[in-house]
């Protein structure tokens, strides 16, 4: 039989164990194990366990690795910003899930807290993935309002009911939670837009003001681009915001099917 493995230096490697609680034991616990990685520094990456004391840490996971940072380990790097799920800058993964760390309870995971950076994506440093090809992918379904009408003395209207078609949709915050959980966008993600990019384009193209329809759609119509989706559902089953990107792209192939006939 093949055995396969991981390239020597792609392999994880055990790291240190830390405390916060400076020998003294505490009455409430818990272990982060979490993936340290410096690509700068020529090491393997590993995952360091912190201890943390609860009584004296806020509730969320984003709430520990900021008592990490600040009380035990400096050089532990991560993005947040809001700290209310809004932002999307603290997605990872969390317990095998990616996720809002600052929006996923500590306590809603047993044991220890495995916590990685967002799959499949180059690392900056620890749990800091570089999304500059998400991001030219959001750009690239021209993520605004384009019209050929003359502008209107006062604004675009839309009725309540042309509204409530970009109900969630609008509410996507861009975490890249969905994208990076999608098989077909780990393996194309130079072609495939993504569930996320693809929601976005869906959100322009659900909306009555936008005079672009043609064009979006010319520019999904192409193998890679749109249909790789496979409707296998991560998308979906991991939107920290409860939206269905899955939906969103099966709505965009309705539409193309549509105006063939
Ligand atoms: S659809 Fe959900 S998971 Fe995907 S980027 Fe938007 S908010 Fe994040
Ligand atoms: S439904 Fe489509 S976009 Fe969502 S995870 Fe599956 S293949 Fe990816
Ligand atoms: S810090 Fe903004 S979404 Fe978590």
């Amino acid at each position: 039989m093949v055995e396969f493995t991981l390239p020597r230096n792609s392999k994880v490697k055990k790291g240190k164990v830390w405390s916060s609680t400076d020998g003294k034991k505490p009455k409430r616990s818990k272990d982060f194990k979490v993936y340290r990685y410096d690509p700068a520094a020529g090491e393997n990456p590993r995952v360091d366990i912190y201890t943390v004391d609860l009584d004296s840490c806020g509730p969320m996971v984003l709430d520990a690795l900021i008592k990490i940072k600040n009380e035990i380990d400096p050089t532990l790097a991560f993005r947040r910003s809001c700290r209310e799920g809004i932002c999307g800058s603290c997605a990872m993964n969390v317990g095998g899930c990616n996720t809002l760390a600052c929006t996923k309870a500590i306590t809603d995971i047993s044991g220890a807290v495995a916590i990685y950076p967002l799959p499949h994506m180059p690392v900056v440093k620890d749990l800091v993935p570089d999304l500059t090809n998400f991001y030219a992918q959001h750009a690239s379904v021209d993520p605004f309002l384009q019209t050929r009408t003359a502008e209107p003395e006062t604004e675009w209207k839309q009725s309540p009911e042309e509204r409530a078609r970009l109900d969630g949709l609008y509410e996507c915050i861009l975490c890249a939670c969905c994208s990076t959980s999608c098989p077909s966008y780990w393996w194309n993600s130079e072609r495939y837009l993504g569930p996320a990019a693809l929601l976005q384009s869906y959100r322009w193209l659900a909306d009555s003001r936008d005079e672009a329809t043609g064009e979006r759609l010319d520019d999904l119509e192409d193998p890679f681009r749109l249909y790789r989706c496979h409707t296998i559902m991560n998308c979906t089953n991991t939107c920290p915001k409860g939206l269905n990107p899955a939906q969103a792209i099966g709505q965009i192939k309705q539409m193309m099917v549509k105006r063939k006939t």
